[in-house]
C-alpha cells in the first residue's frame, strides 16, 4: 500500500497515537508532518522519523495557527494530500482533583472544563480541517481520530464523549461538503490504548474508587482491558496506523463518511 508521494500532516502527533500513525505513513514513504503543542516533543518526534519529515509547534485548534502550519508544508513540500485530526486529550487539563473526587464527573464539571473538553477534542479537527481543506490536494483525504467513547455513553466522560460524537458527526459532514473535489473524510474509534490519557484516566479511576487504591495504574488498565475486549489484549498506535494509512491509500478510493472502531471489538457489546 504504497504511500510514495503523498504528504501527510498529523495533528498532537510527538507522543503516543500520533506517533505511531507518523510511523506508519513513513514506513509507506509518504513525506511527515507533525504538530504538537510541545516544542521538545515535536523536535524528538521530528529526529525520530527522519530527515524526511519535519515537525512544527501548532495549537491544532487555532486556525490562524493551523493555516501558518500548513503554509510551512506548502513551503517545503510544494502540496498537502492528508490531514490527520489527531489532536485531543482523554482527561481533564484543570480542575483534576475536584472532577476525580466527585461522585458524578457530570455534576463535578465546571463550564470552563466543558468548554476545555469541547475545544482540545472537537474544536481541533474544525480549525485544522478549516485551515487545510483549501491547500488539501484533489482527491486528498481527511482522517478524524475519535474514540469509541464517540459510540456509546461513558459516565467518567460526558464531555469528552460529547465532543468525540462530534467529531463523527463532523466526519460525515465534511465527507458530504469535500465529495464534488474527490478529498474523502473517514473516522476512526480507537479503543483501550496505553498512552498519557489512559495514565491520566486510570488516576481519576482510582481517586474515586476506594478498592483500587494498592493497583498500579498500568495495572488498573490492564484489568479494565481484560474486562472491556472481546478480543482480549489492548489496541497499539500501529493497529491505528494502520487503518489510518489504508483510508489514505487509494484502495479505499470509494470509502468515505465512515467511522471504523479499533477496539477489539468493545463497541459491539
Ligand atoms: N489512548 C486511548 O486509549 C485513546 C482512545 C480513544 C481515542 N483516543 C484519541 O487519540 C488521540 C491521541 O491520544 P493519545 O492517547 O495518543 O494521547 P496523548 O496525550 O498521549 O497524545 C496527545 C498529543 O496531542 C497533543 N495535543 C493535545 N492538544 C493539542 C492541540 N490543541 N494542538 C496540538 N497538539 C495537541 C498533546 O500535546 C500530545 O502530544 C486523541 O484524540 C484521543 O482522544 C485515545
Amino acid at each position: 500500500m504504497s504511500l510514495q508521494g503523498k504528504v501527510v500532516l498529523i495533528t498532537g502527533a510527538g507522543r503516543g497515537i500520533g506517533l505511531g500513525i507518523a510511523h506508519c505513513f513513513v514506513q509507506q514513504g509518504a513525506s511527515v508532518v507533525v504538530t504538537d503543542l510541545d516544542a521538545a516533543m515535536t523536535q524528538a518526534a521530528e529526529l525520530e522519523l527522519g530527515k524526511d519529515a519535519m515537525g512544527l509547534v501548532a495549537d491544532a485548534a487555532s486556525q490562524v495557527a493551523m493555516r501558518d502550519a500548513v503554509n510551512q508544508v506548502i513551503g517545503r513540500y510544494g502540496k498537502l494530500d492528508v490531514l490527520v485530526n489527531n489532536a485531543g486529550i482523554g482527561g481533564p487539563l484543570t480542575q483534576f482533583e475536584e472532577i476525580a473526587a466527585s461522585d458524578s464527573a457530570f455534576l463535578g464539571m465546571s463550564d470552563e472544563v466543558w468548554d476545555e473538553q469541547l475545544m482540545f477534542n472537537l474544536r481541533t479537527a474544525f480549525s485544522s480541517s478549516n485551515a487545510a481543506v483549501p491547500h488539501l490536494s484533489d482527491g486528498g483525504s481527511i482522517i478524524n481520530i475519535a474514540s469509541i467513547a464517540a459510540l456509546g455513553p461513558t459516565t467518567m466522560l460526558p464531555a469528552y464523549g460529547a465532543a468525540k460524537a462530534g467529531v463523527v458527526h463532523l466526519t460525515k459532514t465534511l465527507a458530504m461538503e469535500l465529495a464534488p473535489r474527490r478529498i474523502r473524510v473517514n473516522c476512526i474509534c480507537p479503543g483501550l490504548l496505553w498512552t498519557r490519557a489512559w495514565e491520566l484516566l486510570t488516576t481519576q479511576m482510582q481517586a474515586s474508587q476506594p478498592e483500587l487504591a494498592n493497583m498500579s495504574l498500568r495495572q488498573i488498565f490492564e484489568a479494565t482491558v481484560a474486562d472491556m475486549t472481546p478480543l482480549g489484549g489492548e489496541q497499539t498506535p500501529e493497529d491505528i496506523g494502520n487503518l489510518a494509512v489504508f483510508y489514505a491509500s487509494d484502495n479505499a478510493r470509494m470509502i468515505t463518511g465512515q467511522i471504523v472502531a479499533v477496539d477489539g471489538g468493545i463497541s459491539t457489546k
